[in-house]
């Protein structure tokens, strides 16, 4: 099988690195030239879709998605002829719902199949096969995806037609933005009556209120300036996507409007490229006015 993937930022990277080192033949494509490393670069996404039979994207956000999408679609003869016919995409960004069904009727149009297949776990849990992947799409075409998927998944969770598997990555982020806010707030709180934020945090690894993506973000909040799998900007745009989906659902969202304010306010000052758990330090310092530690 061959397969191709549009979008070689941090997820498409490991991606593409787990894939090829299971042996597939893989050919990428990126917006921005001379990422391809020891992979097989196409010229255009036109051509990406051309030299492959399973096209993965995963893209910034929803404007990213639909722009590289349309020229995935496009070519010589687009349409049920055209490049794309029989082509299996799969739709792997943090984006809305009604994005992913509008391009899976576009694809369809184009003669192809569209699954939305977004995983849970960074970078770091790709390189170790171990993401959760929600997935919305038809058995078949689930099935058609699982040889690659299963390179970088733990498991993979079918969660009805196309969108669901972006619903259910909304349903699975929220609380987990909504979370560091709280603990934000919370450390903030503990600070200012002179408790040590390192001693805070060992305590809070040690109780019930200890989120499991807690312990690998401990050296970020205590100062640590390595890899940033992801950032407080990502978050604003995730929070942005779920509070969008409430309000058209009719599901009042206080906590997750609250910690939109935060995650959006800490990207305004600047904040926007670190690790996302430094919402924490954010909050003691630029709002509590906390001394940095
Ligand atoms: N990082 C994580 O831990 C993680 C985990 C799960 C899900 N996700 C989701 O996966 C998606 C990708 O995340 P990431 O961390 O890999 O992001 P990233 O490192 O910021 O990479 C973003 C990619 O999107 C491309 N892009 C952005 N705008 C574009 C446009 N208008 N046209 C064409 N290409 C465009 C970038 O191309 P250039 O190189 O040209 O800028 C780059 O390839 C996001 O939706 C994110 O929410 C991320």
């Amino acid at each position: 099988m061959r397969v191709a993937i549009a979008g070689l930022g941090r997820m498409g990277r490991a991606f593409a690195a787990r894939i090829a080192a299971d042996g597939f033949a893989v050919t990428v494509w990126n917006r921005t030239a001379g990422r391809a490393e020891s992979w097989a670069e196409a010229a255009t996404p036109a051509a990406l879709v051309a030299a492959a039979d399973i096209i993965l994207t995963s893209l910034t956000d929803d404007a990213a998605v639909e722009a590289v999408y349309a020229e995935l679609l496009a070519g010589p003869a687009a349409g049920r002829l055209g490049p794309a016919a029989g082509r299996l995409f799969v739709e792997m960004s943090t984006i809305r719902p009604e994005t992913v069904r509008a391009i899976a009727a576009r694809v369809e149009a184009a003669g192809a199949r569209l699954i939305d297949a977004p995983v849970a776990g960074g970078p770091a849990v790709v390189a170790a096969a171990q993401s959760l992947a929600f997935v919305g799409g038809t058995p078949e075409d689930i099935d058609r995806a699982r040889p690659v998927l299963d390179r970088f998944c733990r498991k993979i969770a079918p969660m009805g037609p196309v969108g669901s598997g972006t619903v259910m990555k909304l349903v699975a982020n929220l609380p987990i933005g909504v979370y560091f806010q709280a603990l934000a707030e919370g450390l903030a709180l503990g600070r200012s009556h002179g408790l040590d934020l390192e001693a805070m945090l060992g305590v809070m690894l040690d109780s019930p209120g200890a989120l499991a993506a807690l312990p690998r973000k401990v050296p970020a909040i205590l100062g640590e300036r390595g890899e940033v799998p992801f950032d407080i900007a990502g978050v604003r745009k995730d929070l942005l996507a779920m509070t969008a989906a409430c309000h058209r659902a009719g599901v009042p969202a206080p906590a997750a409007t609250g910690a939109l304010s935060a995650y959006a306010g800490a990207t305004a000052a600047g904040w926007g490229t670190r690790d996302f758990s430094t919402i924490i330090n954010f909050w003691a310092e630029a709002v509590a006015g906390l001394p940095p530690r």
